[in-house]
């Protein structure tokens, strides 16, 4: 474990109780990935893919980071956490609070980063794409994370809401390639010159830019990165998000009566 995700599960496991979900990845080998304790939704991402972060903010060194959807902070706070060692300047997250216990998330966000001491680090509460041009502190952001409602349209929504908080530099994070609304949102990002592949982590991440020699090292730094990747088939998602929902009730119904497990596990 990198020295900031140490950092980040420590100060986690002392604002806030959390399970473990997906203990050895989704769709790939990866993970595990985290939720308030008793709670199904939302749920952070995988420790893995903290890692594609960490060699991303290294490599590139981005200055200014925008993220869309931030639920109780793990993402940002890593990212901040990891920026704030390689001359980031800002992270900023827009989280609408709508998912799960949406305001317990936003509180554990901020005593994460509160306890983390990431100064660099602005959490607003907001919906994008409405709230985004509020949100942004920068006309330029380095790196943006797109993780936030997964549905079509509105990952295309959250797209083109940042788009014009962006330059041909920026690198893109999507989250979740299985989810229905990451792939027109794909498609809408190739239409404005932006080259993408699939990563193979716990729920799949997109890496993509518009610039040609930053996708060559992008490529270069994850081999086992898939350029255009195909997508799935359509019953996946609602296999995946059905499975899903029956293995948390259980964890849920057992949480309340005390039979908790730190682990739900998803083969
Ligand atoms: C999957 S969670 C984010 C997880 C977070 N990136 C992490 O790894 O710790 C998705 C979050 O997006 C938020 N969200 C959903 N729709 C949104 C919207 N239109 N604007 C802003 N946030 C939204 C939800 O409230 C939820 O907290």
């Amino acid at each position: 474990m990198t020295d900031s995700l140490q950092r980040v599960v420590t100060a986690l496991d002392k604002v806030a109780r959390t399970s473990l979900v997906w203990p050895r990845g989704l769709i790939n080998p990866g993970g595990p990935h985290r939720v308030l304790a008793g709670t199904l939704l939302p749920v952070s991402i995988g420790e893995d893919e903290c890692a594609v972060f960490g060699r991303l903010i290294e490599r590139f060194r981005p200055a200014h980071t925008f993220i869309v959807g931030n639920a109780f902070g793990f993402s940002s706070c890593y990212i901040a956490d990891v920026m704030s060692q390689h001359g980031g300047q800002s992270v900023v997250t827009l989280d609408s609070e709508v998912e799960g216990r949406g305001r317990d998330c936003a509180a554990v966000a901020r005593r994460l980063a509160d306890t983390l001491q990431l100064n660099l680090l602005r959490n607003k509460k907001g919906r994008s794409p409405e709230d985004t041009a509020r949100a942004v502190e920068t006309d330029c952001h380095d790196l943006v994370f797109i993780d936030g409602d997964h549905r079509h349209p509105q990952v295309m929504r959250d797209f083109e809401g940042i788009l014009p908080y962006t330059d041909e530099h920026t690198i893109f994070v999507w989250h979740d390639f299985w989810m229905t609304g990451i792939v027109p949102c794909l498609r809408l990002a190739e239409s404005r010159g932006m080259k993408w592949m699939g990563l193979p982590t716990s729920c799949e991440m997109i890496l993509g830019t518009r610039d040609a020699g930053i996708f060559s090292e992008l490529r270069d730094m994850f081999p086992a990165g898939i350029e255009n990747q195909s997508p799935h088939s359509p019953l996946l998602a609602p296999a995946i998000i059905a499975k899903i929902i029956a293995q948390q009730v259980w964890e849920s119904i057992t949480y309340r009566l005390g039979f908790t497990h730190s682990v739900t596990q998803t083969e």
